[in-house]
């Protein structure tokens, strides 16, 4: 990923950002980050790029030409590489508060532009002429976008595969939701008469897990109250839920996995969004509830068009839904659910590996799955994807769809019937557990082969089925 930062204080972002985990992620070339010096393109003689604002007022404002100029040559040079227009951030108190999901969201971009003011502003015409983003870091003003800047480029930044951990896809890092992190201890195990807590020492895995997260608990309560009133919700919706375990385990995971956007709960329907795939995943009592619920959030017909994949529990809306969200019913499915925490056994001898970049022609090749140009790409980049090999030849795959469920499961033709799907299958669950999550898949109502894949896994089927619609 490419940040460029357009500000009179190049060497303010270079100093700031070039030691530690950035600058070892610029090293290693996983981003680029480069300062642009506005000043470099005034055409005033005297290099000047500030004026006094029209209808007087305290302080000086940054002219529009050396702004304008400065972000034309970047975006040229963007564009050339990319054949895109970036995104362009304009940092100022003015803007909406920057916060963990808008960091996710940017760190979805090829390039992204920060722009950076000083003294009291810019002037507006260059903003409305090139800024697509108004940002801040919080309700506290600074003299200048240099230092929110680089807060950000930070935080979008470690979200960037291989600059954290090398690998490590985002898609499966693990949930840490509305709560704030628990307390740490290292050594020595005592520190003037304070003693590290015994849990800690006790080797015991979920009993550690469980203490951390009352500790979490506890701390978002006394210091963060309105994020656990945040969390209350969460783990209400998830209660409710749980009614219906099987059914619900796609929203019940996008929730704990910390991928869901809950826009709608009560009593009589739940309603999220799911951050990977964009999906909207929708469970409610009957058809009135679930029509008053989708009109009362979707009020405005543009938001409606914004609609590319639904997810309907429930048969009786779906009539409803193609009108309302102009979308056609794709598919139907049963959710089939791994409830065990212990791992599955994996036949021995399996020889099964991550797979790279490289295997996309064999992928895109065998992938028989309803999905829209670019999806296999885009899940064998992120790491989800793992082959099967007999004799170092790729014999069949398997990986995660992007709301979560375990699938794209394909076996090649001559490698049928040695145990070949079972074992992915296995393998790949269990690296769910790993996670700490819950697996699941959602089959074809039709597919007889996977539904009995699926039953000799002791994998549990749900009884209704769900819906995938889509534009
Ligand atoms: N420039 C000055 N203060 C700022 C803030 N709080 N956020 C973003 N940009 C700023």
């Amino acid at each position: 990923m490419n940040f460029h930062i357009l500000t009179l204080f190049p060497e303010t972002v270079e100093n700031g950002l070039n030691s530690s985990v950035i600058g070892k992620a610029m090293e290693k070339g996983t981003i680029t980050v480069k300062a642009h010096n506005i000043r470099e393109y005034t055409t005033d003689k005297h290099k000047k790029v500030d004026d006094y604002p029209y209808g007087g007022g305290a302080g000086m404002l940054m002219q529009a030409q050396p702004v304008f100029d400065c972000f034309l040559s970047v975006k040229e040079e963007i564009v050339k590489r990319s054949g895109k227009s970036p995104r362009v951030v304009y940092v100022t108190p003015q803007g909406a508060v920057f916060h963990q999901s808008m960091a996710e969201e940017f760190a979805k971009e090829e390039n992204l532009v920060f722009l950076c003011g000083h003294y009291e502003g810019i002037d507006e015409r260059v903003l409305e002429e090139i800024v697509t983003d108004y940002v801040s870091i919080g309700d506290y003003v600074l003299t200048g976008g240099e230092l929110p800047a680089m807060v950000m480029v930070d935080a979008v930044a470690r979200l960037v595969d291989g600059v954290l951990h090398n690998g490590e896809s985002s898609q499966t890092e693990s949930f840490q939701g509305p709560l704030l992190e628990y307390p740490q201890y290292s050594r020595p195990e005592e520190w003037r008469g304070k003693k590290v807590p015994d849990v800690l020492l006790s080797g015991n895995h979920q009993k550690i897990e469980q203490w951390r997260l009352e500790q979490s608990v506890v701390r978002t309560k006394e210091r963060r109250p309105d994020l656990y009133q945040k969390y209350e919700i969460l783990k209400n919706c998830e209660n409710h839920l749980l009614k219906n375990k099987l059914f619900h385990m796609d929203m019940l995971e996008a929730l704990r996995r910390g991928n869901a956007r809950l826009l709608y709960f009560e009593e009589d329907g739940v309603l999220l969004q799911e951050k990977n795939s964009g999906a909207y995943l929708f469970t409610t009592k009957d058809r009135t509830s679930g029509e008053k619920i989708l009109r009362s959030i979707f009020s405005d017909p543009p938001q409606r068009e914004k609609v590319k994949l639904f997810v309907s529990h429930q048969e009786c809306m779906n009539a409803f839904l193609c009108e309302f969200f102009s979308i056609n019913l794709e598919m139907e499915c049963i959710q089939a659910v791994y409830t065990r925490k212990e791992p599955l056994p994996v036949k021995r001898g399996m020889d099964i590996r991550k797979l790279d970049a490289g295997f996309l022609s064999a992928l895109e090749k065998h992938y028989h799955g309803y999905v829209e140009a670019g999806y296999v790409e885009s899940q064998l980049k992120s790491g989800v994807m793992y082959g099967i090999f007999e004799e170092k030849k790729l014999a069949g795959f398997i990986g995660m769809h992007k709301e979560g469920s375990v699938g794209m499961l394909e076996i090649f033709e001559n490698y049928r019937n040695k145990g070949y799907a079972k074992a992915l299958e296995a393998f790949y669950i269990n690296l769910h557990l790993k996670n700490g999550w819950t697996p699941f898949c959602q089959v074809e109502t039709e597919n007889e082969k996977s539904l009995r894949l699926q039953e000799s896994l002791n994998l549990y089927m749900a009884k209704e089925q769900l819906y995938w619609l889509g534009k």
